[in-house]
């Protein structure tokens, strides 16, 4: 598992607290109250933001009774919306404390400490003792976590019986040259990604029933290109706003994640699996 000093060579994950520089230069003050909206353009670390939390609810059919578990919750991007959207709500485990205490602030300041509740902790460490959910969501966390069985085996146990869980992952596509293995170890802190039928397999190895799979590599080949294209069309601003170096850094890692896609050797997953 990698520990949380090691993921910040990650840079999507340095200096989160650019957000706020985000919103001042929007006129936003430290302590306003938010919407929800004012932070989805900056706060999904996950592709086509909202559109895939949406799309999740959908699949797990949230309505406000649901409670719904999510792993990896990053600065709460995903937790508040999909709280916000359909009322349900979200208990957000996420890893690194940093991330954790901003998205609680971010969470508190939009009137939704009541529908989503932060936890800082490993998820393999089963924070929770032993609660259960009516469902599970996890947006490009997994890649981060190469023990799946150890990993798919606490997911299932967490799942109240019927409980499904929706998670988007990487898949592995293609071989890897030398230089792109060490890119999506150090850059992606992504050590260990599986083909699609390998995935399929630990999910049922797990106990997982209805694994239904949807490949999103298209999908997400086009997302990271365009992602790149408007970060580097927005530079002045970035710079400007959030300094030369945290530009370059994450102006690499979008760089690094869209060659890893264009040239084939990682595409995505969108999972719904049940547990009986
Ligand atoms: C790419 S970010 C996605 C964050 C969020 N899901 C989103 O879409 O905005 C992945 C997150 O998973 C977290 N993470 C990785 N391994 C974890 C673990 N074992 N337990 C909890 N969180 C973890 C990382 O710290 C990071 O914040």
């Amino acid at each position: 598992m990698a520990q949380d000093q090691s993921m910040k060579t990650m840079r999507l994950y340095d200096q989160v607290e650019r957000i706020l520089n985000e919103l001042h230069h929007l006129g936003i003050d430290e302590d306003a109250p938010l919407s929800v909206e004012d932070l989805t353009p900056f706060d999904q670390y996950h592709y086509h933001g909202t559109q895939a939390v949406d799309e999740a609810a959908h699949l797990l059919g949230a309505t406000p009774q649901t409670e719904i578990l999510e792993i990896g919750s990053g600065i709460g991007g995903p937790a508040r919306h999909m709280a916000n959207a359909t009322s349900c709500k979200v208990t957000a485990v996420e890893l690194q404390p940093d991330l954790s205490t901003l998205a609680e602030q971010l969470t508190g300041r939009c009137g939704l400490a009541d529908r989503v509740e932060h936890l800082c902790g490993n998820a393999l460490d089963k924070p929770l003792g032993d609660r259960t959910f009516d469902a599970i969501m996890s947006f490009l966390v997994f890649l981060h976590i190469p023990a799946r069985a150890e990993l798919f085996s606490v997911c299932h146990s967490l799942l109240k019986p019927g409980g499904s869980i929706v998670i988007e992952d990487y898949i592995k596509l293609g071989e890897p040259s030398d230089k792109q293995a060490e890119d999506l170890r150090v850059k992606v802190q992504c050590p260990y990604v599986p083909d699609m039928e390998t995935y399929r397999q630990h999910l049922l190895d797990a106990g997982f029933v209805s694994v239904e799979i949807e490949d999103m590599s298209a999908s997400w080949t086009a997302f990271t290109g365009e992602r790149l294209a408007a970060y580097e069309a927005r530079r002045e601003h970035n710079v400007k706003v959030n300094g030369e170096d945290l530009t370059d850094g994450l102006h690499d890692f979008y760089a690094t994640t869209a060659g890893l896609f264009a040239d084939g050797v990682i595409g995505g997953v969108r999972i719904l699996a049940r547990r009986d």
